[in-house]
């Protein structure tokens, strides 16, 4: 479905339905250990939050990797070459693209795929002021899901994934593998996917990054029970949860959880799911992988590093990758 927001661009909305959302929330609040998605992070106030998190010191991740873009600006340009149609996942503020899309020769066309609405709607709407004569075409959809751009990008536009943030390092290995893929699909052979990825490091530099002395992240964390209580209908009390952050170098991850601080039964969808005192669920993984070891999970899917640009502490990395020939 597409909704007009502007005189030159437009929304497909493909929004998961609320009753899949509650039905999903169920589902994994009974997983052992318990999850949410971290898609709840993401709505209006989530949103700010995530900007302001960006801008701490402890959260280097924003930081190191503007640095890096900043720095190869003209070599990422030069890889991706003219007319590239740009197809980006988890768009959020857009502010590195800003720096992408003005190092561009004469781009195709921009779509970011965000699940969070009104910040893509804000986005794109900006972006189209920026950009006035670059095509936008916004898509509000959940990219773990199969979802189809051909109406979005012709066919025989070359297509680049731009997929920055190390948002790729929520998803646990195995739906990693199955994202590389569908990018892989989405830009085939003559396409390429540029990707930010956080890279394994001390502890001492990660678990701040996530427990931050504002207690943004903890708010952030926390507002996600706010954001799924409005969306399902469910009660969680917001008081009754802390937030945790914990690096667990043995899965190359930053695991954020809420903490329930009483035995307490939570509501939803007619359902009633009890939490033990001190019992957890699991809100977010931030992986932060050594680079051979992502190396083998772009090898299983038929991709390959063909350059690769460093921060100058090797913290990050912004990745250019194509189909293995
Ligand atoms: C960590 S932020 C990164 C934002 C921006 N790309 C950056 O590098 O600063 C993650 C973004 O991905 C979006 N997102 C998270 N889960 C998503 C999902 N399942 N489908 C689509 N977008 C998602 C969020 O709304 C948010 O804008």
């Amino acid at each position: 479905m597409s909704t007009p927001i502007h005189n030159q661009i437009s929304l497909m909305n493909l929004e998961p339905a609320v009753d899949d959302l509650t039905r999903e929330v169920v589902q994994s609040l009974q997983e052992t250990p318990r999850r949410l998605s971290c898609r709840f992070f993401y709505d209006k106030t989530g949103a700010k939050l995530f900007s302001k998190i960006c801008d701490l010191k402890e959260y280097y991740l924003t930081r190191t990797e503007l640095q890096i873009m900043n720095e190869y600006l003209g070599d990422i340009g030069h890889c991706i070459g003219p007319e590239a149609a740009i197809i980006e996942f988890g768009s959020g503020s857009g502010q590195k693209t800003e720096l992408l899309l003005e190092s561009l020769e004469r781009p195709w066309c921009y779509a970011p795929v965000d699940i969070s609405r009104e910040q893509l709607i804000e986005m794109a709407e900006r972006m189209s002021v920026r950009f006035p004569d670059l095509w936008i075409q916004p898509v509000c959809a959940d990219y773990n899901a199969p979802f189809n751009l051909d109406r979005v990008v012709e066919a025989d536009a070359r297509r680049i994934v731009y997929f920055p943030g190390s948002t790729i390092g929520n998803l646990a290995p195995e739906q990693t593998v199955a994202m590389l893929g569908r990018m892989k699909g989405l830009v085939g052979d003559r396409g390429a996917i540029l990707l930010g990825l956080d890279l394994a490091k001390s502890r001492e530099i990660i678990e701040p990054a996530y427990n931050d002395s504002e207690d943004l992240t903890a708010a952030f964390n926390l507002n996600a029970l706010r954001h799924v209580n409005r969306v399902t209908g469910t009660n969680f009390n917001i008081s009754a949860f802390e937030h945790r952050a914990i690096y667990r170098p043995e899965h190359y991850r930053v695991e954020m959880h809420l903490i329930s601080s009483a035995n307490q039964r939570v509501r939803i969808n007619g359902q009633s799911i009890r939490f033990e005192k001190g019992e957890h669920i699991v809100t977010e993984y931030s992986h932060k992988y050594p680079l051979e070891v992502f190396d083998r999970l772009l090898t299983s899917v038929g991709l390959r590093r063909v350059q690769t640009w460093f921060d100058r502490n090797r913290w990050f990395s912004l990745q250019y990758i194509q189909a293995s020939t």
